[in-house]
């Protein structure tokens, strides 16, 4: 018999080798813990569909966020949940609102030790639940809603935010929260822009953690699972806007899509390992059906591998334990 040419088996003989071989790492500093806020709350409140996650309160907030600065992890991207709402999302732009206060504390915990992100989006303050305020129709009204994302992201940025998130997917915010933040002499506070965000089945857990009042979809604002050129559209608007970074939403249903977009992008781009998969994941584990560490990892790995370089994780702080315990 003749023997094999090539042996890719050899860089697989041990964990030094493999280790060598390896051809990309993960590090604390590409992973970014996204936190929820809760507006009266006396003690964390833990989010059944996702264990190990809590609605903080402001004190174990600052703590998770010194804790981020302490496993050197990327950044923080907050979330607020208010005890009341209303049509407009007023409190979303109040400087007194949850999600401000929040924003606050963390800037003057971690000061500029931890990126400091915040969400710009109304979901989590309106009664009805959309990303953006309706018409007398009940649709989503897009350009009244950028007048709104333009006073939040200036909120957000006197907050202390260093980087704001649009999530909503109305067509012309970055434009908008890029002119807003200009023109009240935010120049240096920069925006992620959640470039390609699909309307996913997997955000039912992060519905729980904000409370959400939303009866119905986002199909008429959030991306179609079908497509895919469709992302680079949404790409090419979003940099032509201002955007610093972009987000790809979510991760492992739409890989295609980040390795598309991480081949066109000049700017760096995130994934976002949304609720869905965290649940997913840690609901296999606890039945004892996967190896939840393993799982975490090579999940992450796959996302990293994909294109992204950095990751929106709610396993950001124990995956970075995790690599500074090493192995
Ligand atoms: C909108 C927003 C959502 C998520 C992040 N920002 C919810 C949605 O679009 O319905 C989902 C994140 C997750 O599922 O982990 N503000």
């Amino acid at each position: 018999m003749s023997f094999p040419a090539r042996r890719p088996r050899r860089l697989r003989t041990t964990p030094a080798m493999r280790r060598l071989s390896a051809e990309l790492v993960i590090a604390p500093q590409q992973l970014i813990l996204p936190a929820f806020v809760r507006e009266g709350l006396s003690e964390p409140n833990p989010i059944s569909s996702m264990p190990g996650v809590v609605q903080h309160t402001m004190d174990s907030l600052k703590a998770a966020a010194a804790q981020a600065v302490e496993l050197g992890l990327g950044g923080i991207m907050l979330f607020g949940i208010p005890e009341t709402r209303d049509a407009m999302g007023s409190a979303g732009v109040d400087p007194d609102g949850i999600l401000n206060r929040g924003i606050a504390a963390v800037r003057a915990e971690v000061g500029d030790e931890l990126v400091i992100m915040s969400d710009v989006c109304l979901d989590e303050f309106t009664d009805h639940g959309h990303c953006g305020v309706l018409d007398a129709k009940g649709t989503v009204d897009n350009d009244a809603t950028l007048q709104i994302y333009g006073e939040m992201a200036i909120a957000q940025a006197e907050a202390g935010a260093h980087m704001l998130g649009p999530s909503g997917m109305m067509d012309g915010q970055v434009a908008v929260i890029r002119q807003a933040l200009d023109t009240a002499g935010y120049q240096d506070v920069s925006i992620i822009a959640y470039a390609a965000k699909y309307a996913s089945a997997f955000y039912g857990p992060f519905r729980e953690a904000v409370d959400s009042q939303l009866t119905g979809d986002r199909r008429t604002y959030q991306m179609d699972a079908a497509n895919r050129r469709e992302a680079l559209i949404e790409v090419e608007l979003d940099l032509a806007e201002g955007a610093d970074m972009l987000i790809v939403k979510p991760a492992m249903s739409y890989l295609d899509v980040l390795a598309d977009v991480a081949a066109m992008s000049p700017v760096p781009v995130s994934a976002y390992q949304i609720s869905g998969e965290y649940a997913m994941i840690e609901a296999a584990a606890a039945n004892g059906w996967i190896d939840r560490r393993a799982a975490i990892t090579e999940s992450v790995l796959g996302i990293r591998r994909a294109g992204a370089d950095t990751v929106l994780t709610y396993w950001a702080s124990e995956l970075a334990q995790w690599l500074k315990e090493g192995k």
